[in-house]
């Protein structure tokens, strides 16, 4: 109920406004969220969420999944509509192709950038200053200061080094 009440709240409250009041709201679903973390209108569901500090989120991000962490670092930048999923399941049969469920943690490390509408998928770690391109999906480690694009997301490029 209180992911409920919460993704109500932040749905409502203006995008680009009431920080404060949102890191509140996030830290009473039990996220530890560190300062100046700025998120929009944004929604969370079922994660055990941490988010370090100086931490951007952009609009109508989704971060859900079942009951695993999701691990944002400091001086990250998650840009708008980009889903954050933990939860899958297991492969089924031809009665219910979703077989048995389960979910994973996800560690996105300081420093990231993630471009718009990224899909970013159960058990993956993003290593620090690293950046995944517009509509991305990650769906196996990224290592540090690395571009990756595209689906599933590879390493395009080796940035500078931090
Ligand atoms: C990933 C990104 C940062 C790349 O920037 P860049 O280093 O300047 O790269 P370039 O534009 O020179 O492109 C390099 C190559 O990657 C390709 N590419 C770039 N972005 C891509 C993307 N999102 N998906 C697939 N391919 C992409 C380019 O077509 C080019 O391919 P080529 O080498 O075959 O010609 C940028 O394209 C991007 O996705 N930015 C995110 C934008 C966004 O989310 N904005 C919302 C506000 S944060």
């Amino acid at each position: 109920m209180k992911y409920y009440f919460v993704n109500i709240i932040l749905r409502i409250l203006p995008s680009s406004r009431f920080f404060r009041l949102k890191r509140l709201l996030l830290t009473y679903i039990g996220a530890t969220i560190g300062e100046n973390v700025r998120v929009m209108r944004i929604k969370v569901e079922g994660v055990k969420l941490r988010i370090g500090e100086n931490t951007f989120i952009g609009d109508e991000t989704l971060i859900t999944g079942g009951d695993s962490i999701v691990s944002i670092g400091s001086n990250c930048d998650i840009s708008s509509r980009v889903s954050i999923v933990t939860g899958t399941h297991k492969i089924g049969d031809k009665e219910k192709a979703a077989g048995e469920g389960y979910s994973e943690d996800i560690i996105i490390e300081d420093g990231v950038w993630i471009g718009f509408g990224a899909i970013i998928l159960h058990g993956v770690t993003i290593g620090k200053g690293s950046i995944i391109g517009a509509g991305a999906v990650v769906n196996s480690n990224i290592p540090s200061g690395v571009l990756a694009i595209g689906i599933p997301a590879k390493i395009k490029k080796h940035l500078n080094p931090i």
